[in-house]
């Protein structure tokens, strides 16, 4: 019999094709640093029974409409914006993700980004990269305490929580906003529900966390950050698209906020130019949330599982439902 065919947007190592391959027929994008082009996607779409994709590929409702024989899309990721879940659930085409696995691992990268802003440690390599360190002065690259300070998690899911965790290591008073309160953050970590507005007007820390959606699309805009502290520092490792970035730039160059700590941005990879990075109070990330050797190790198998199990006709460990 046949095998099924799986398309992999991205390289992924040995160990992981192989598992595939004891199944399925194999065809993968082969360079791992750089996504695959649109037309090629469009081309492997149409045959292929499976798809191994990644956040940088949008998986449109036009492509869906395209491919024939499709009955699983598996991304490598926790977040799934790009792809048309309505679309393919309209096609009977089950859509896959990692949730879980990767929150421990992007709360480390949230709570470093956070310390990293707040006690200015890029702006401190610098200057000893170019040579500015001179005595020890009194006031020289003071920074903002993390301990005791307020922490506001707006989206306490499971990254959300685990942020939370790390926080109150550093006695940090924990708020929250989401849609639904959480009792087991509440009970087992002692974090406070508040409305958003009080949230944004007495944190020290703004941590977002939502998943992007359309009602989440720049919901941090200019008024949410008029409303926070000037000394506030806000972190986001979400999505980009969750802020909207020309009112982060300008909240950060007047001295609405003290500094922003940033994984991800509405248009990735950004480049040099980009106006946040010319401000020295911004911290930035190149989308690096969940990447440890051993979670991205976790996520790539989990994708694979996921594949297989759609592929017998089983629905996936975790599937993404409307
Ligand atoms: C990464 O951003 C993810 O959604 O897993």
């Amino acid at each position: 019999m046949k095998k099924p065919y799986v398309y992999l947007t991205r390289q992924m190592p040995p160990a992981i094709v192989e598992k595939l391959e004891a199944e399925c027929e194999v065809g993968m994008w082969e360079k791992e640093e750089q996504p695959v082009p649109k037309e090629i996607l469009e081309k492997e779409i149409q045959t292929a029974d499976a798809v191994f994709c990644t956040i940088s590929d949008p998986i449109d409702k036009e492509l869906i409409n395209k491919a024939e024989n499709l009955k699983i899309i598996s991304t490598m990721a926790v977040g799934f914006n790009n792809i048309d879940v309505e679309a393919a659930s309209k096609r009977n085409i089950q859509v896959a993700h990692t949730p879980g696995v990767l929150s421990e691992t992007t709360a480390d990268l949230t709570f470093a980004l956070l310390m990293a802003a707040a006690r200015r440690i890029p702006e401190g390599m610098e200057v000893i990269k170019n040579n500015e360190w001179g005595a020890w002065a009194p006031f020289f690259l003071t920074g903002q305490d993390i301990h005791h300070a307020r922490l506001g998690i707006i989206g306490m899911g499971r990254i959300g929580e685990a942020v939370a965790k790390r926080g109150t290591g550093f006695d940090m008073d924990i708020v929250y906003h989401n849609r639904s309160r959480k009792s087991e953050a509440e009970n087992e970590i002692g974090a406070r529900y508040v409305e958003m507005d009080e949230l944004l007007e007495t944190s020290d820390f703004v941590c977002v966390m939502t998943p992007y959606t359309k009602e989440t699309h720049h919901m941090i805009n200019r008024e949410a950050f008029q409303k926070m502290k000037n000394t506030a520092i806000f972190i986001n490792s979400s999505r980009g698209g969750t802020v909207n970035e020309d009112a982060l730039y300008d909240a950060l160059k007047n001295g609405d906020i003290r500094g922003a700590g940033l994984d991800v941005f509405e248009n990735e990879p950004i480049s040099a130019d980009h106006p946040l990075l010319s401000l020295p109070n911004v911290t930035a990330l190149p989308h690096i949330g969940s990447a440890s050797e051993n979670t991205r190790w976790k996520m790539a198998d989990m994708t694979a599982n996921h594949i297989l199990q759609g592929l017998r006709g089983e629905e996936p460990d975790h599937p993404v439902t409307l």
